[in-house]
């Protein structure tokens, strides 16, 4: 044990327990609590383990008392005592220590502290994030925060093992490289060296890791740093952390078997929780069109019908408009949600309109059919269709949302989330594990106004979709990619990859890549399968966010020790900053103002 000025720590604050009674032990830590109880004080110590708490006797020791009635918030302090029962009545049965207290025979104060510009002993404290980061430090030192970030050690350990025991080697690779083509922007680093060239910073390890399956190595991991210039949200940073793998000689099941694995290993050890595998796989074709999103939560149920056969005549002009240039419509069934008001309605409609749909059609079903300001416009046969499609009975509220397909049903997801929240659907117990699977290989950038990659241009296509590439449908193909989805958040992302040169040209030509452009990107890449690629696929999760999803948190900001804001500061240090004239010069860059 650690020797402060000359004292043993014996035990840990969170340690001591009844067993321990009469032991004389030694402690240290911050002052989480002090109380002064007429003559009694009162002292709660908090070290990484817990807290104890102390009993000073100004009576027996009048000195000790007056330095112990001196102790605040956050001061450092060392003490030794024995360890006794709490009185009957005091006894806290929630806390490991809460049986006993420690009679303090001798007190040294090792620091004192600044008044902390926030409680640290308040769990349910609302404090500002603003707050919490410009002073992290102390952030950090809230039990709760503490436990995640060791929470997160234990999730990295546990990974690290299993990767271990399944022949995986940890393999690192640089953080000054090339442009990466994950499709955010670039974080840009310039040579001072080589005056004009910038490394990037990767954005994942992507062209590194299908190198090193090139020489050879098989089975490669890396817990790896990934750096993308995207807008920020509640699951975004960044910076953020990958469990990055790559493997020889599989196939998605090979894949598949490996990471749940992985996911049980990790959720036994960590959680105590069993998971059940084979986790349930979806094309995304069947997640779009039956849950809206390519990410869905099946915690709950709310499926999506297509009901566009049944407007096939309709002279409701909403949908006939929409009919008449090749859209879809889209219901759901609200389960037991006729008694919405007309402000839960308003909200709906606007969230939907947010993401793009100009309205929401809604029907009350009441025992003498269907009832709301559109009914009007629908025939009998339509209504009761309609009815039976979404299987929906007296007391339940159908929604519709007539647009462009993709809009129609990526809102309509939207509003399956948000009528979850507000019946309280959603268990925060419960973990749901899902492959999602056939995604597209192309989609098209309205901003670029051209194909692009869903996953990256290192995705194999699917077998039986490899002759659409010779042909003008080739943005109908399939890819050999998966993610996998953690009640509702994507989790974790890979492919198989291409290994044959040409294939690899073809899905180049068809991103409009040049030759001269893809050798100068990825030409290293090129050349390197080119020389016996063996086949390879690989996989990256997100640590932030599964440890996010492990412990039930809404923000990946509450398991990284240090992260930035929404708008990509750090608070604490304030980064990023200007530099000097000097330091740009030396750079040779100039700052247009
Ligand atoms: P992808 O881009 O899908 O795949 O990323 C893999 C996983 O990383 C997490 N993630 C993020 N987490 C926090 N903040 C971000 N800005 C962020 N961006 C991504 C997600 C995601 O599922 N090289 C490929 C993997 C492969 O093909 O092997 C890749 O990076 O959880
Ligand atoms: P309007 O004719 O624009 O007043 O719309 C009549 C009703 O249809 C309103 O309740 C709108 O919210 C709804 N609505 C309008 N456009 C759409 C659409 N594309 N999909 C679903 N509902 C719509």
């Amino acid at each position: 044990m650690s020797n402060i000025d000359g004292w043993r720590r014996t035990h840990g604050c969170g340690e001591l327990c009844a067993a321990d009674i009469g032991k004389e032990v030694v402690i240290c830590g911050w002052v989480h609590n002090w109380r002064d109880h007429g003559g009694v004080i009162f002292i709660d110590l908090r070290d990484r383990s817990g807290i104890s708490q102390l009993v000073f006797n100004p009576a027996a020791d009048a000195k000790m008392g007056e330095e112990a009635a001196g102790l605040r918030h956050e001061y450092v302090a060392a003490v030794k005592g024995t360890v006794a029962p709490r009185p009957q009545n005091m006894i806290n049965p929630k806390m490991k220590t809460g049986e006993i207290e420690i009679h303090a025979s001798n007190l040294k104060l090792i620091n004192a502290s600044e008044t902390p510009p926030f409680q640290i002993n308040d769990p349910d404290a609302a404090l500002s994030e603003e707050l919490r980061l410009r002073y992290r430090y102390l952030d950090l030192r809230r039990p709760a925060l503490q436990q995640n970030i060791i929470f997160r050690h234990n999730v990295t350990m546990q990974v690290r093992k299993y990767m271990w025991e399944n022949g995986f080697v940890e393999i690192e690779t640089p953080v000054l490289m090339k442009s990466t083509p994950e499709g955010a922007r670039d974080f840009l680093v310039p040579s001072r060296v080589n005056k004009g060239k910038f490394y990037a910073l990767p954005q994942s390890p992507q062209t590194y890791k299908q190198i090193l399956m090139v020489s050879g190595f098989e089975r490669y991991f890396q817990i790896a740093r990934c750096f993308r210039d995207e807008d920020l949200r509640a699951d975004r940073q960044p910076e953020f952390t990958q469990i990055d793998a790559e493997l020889s000689f599989v196939d998605e099941e090979d894949i598949y078997g490996i990471f749940e694995g992985m996911m049980k290993y990790v959720f036994k050890n960590c959680l105590d929780i069993d998971i059940p595998t084979p986790f349930q796989r979806m094309t995304y074709k069947e997640a779009l069109f039956t849950y809206g999103s390519d990410k869905p939560d099946l915690r709950f149920g709310l499926p999506i019908q297509d009901v566009t056969e049944n407007f096939a005549e309709s002279q409701f002009k909403v949908f006939r408009s929409v009919i008449d240039s090749g859209g879809k419509i889209a219901a759901v069934n609200a389960d037991s949600c006729g008694d919405f008001t007309r402000k839960t309605i308003d909200g709906l409609t606007s969230l939907v309109g947010r993401y793009g749909a100009k309205g929401l059609v809604w029907f009350r079903v009441t025992d003498a059919g269907l009832d709301g300001p559109s009914v009007k416009f629908l025939s009998d046969v339509e209504m009761s269709n309609i009815r039976r499609q979404v299987s929906a009975k007296t007391g339940d509220m159908i929604f519709v949302i007539a647009d462009k397909e993709k809009t129609c049903f990526t809102a309509m997801g939207q509003l399956r989330l948000e009528i979850a929240r507000l019946k309280n659907l959603i268990s925060g117990k419960e973990f749901n594990f899902l492959w999602v699977t056939e995604f597209p290989l192309f989609e098209l950038s309205e901003e670029q106004n051209r194909y692009t990659s869903v996953h990256h241009p290192f995705t194999a296509p699917m077998k039986e979709d490899l002759e659409l590439l010779a042909g003008g449908q080739y943005y109908k193909a399939r890819s050999r990619a998966y993610d996998l989805v953690i009640n509702g958040t994507e989790a974790g992302g890979g492919s198989i990859r291409i290994h044959d040169s040409n294939v690899q040209r073809r899905i180049f030509d068809l991103l409009g890549i040049s030759r001269e452009e893809a050798r100068e990107k990825f030409g290293f890449l090129l050349k390197a399968l080119s020389f016996g690629a063996p086949p390879h696929a690989g996989l990256a999760f997100g640590l932030d966010r599964l440890v996010m999803l492990m412990l039930g948190l809404d923000s990946i900001r509450d398991v990284i020790p240090f992260p930035k804001t929404t708008t990509g500061l750090s608070l604490m240090d304030n980064a990023p900053d200007f530099v000097s004239a000097e330091q740009l010069a030396e750079l040779g860059i100039k700052i247009n103002e």
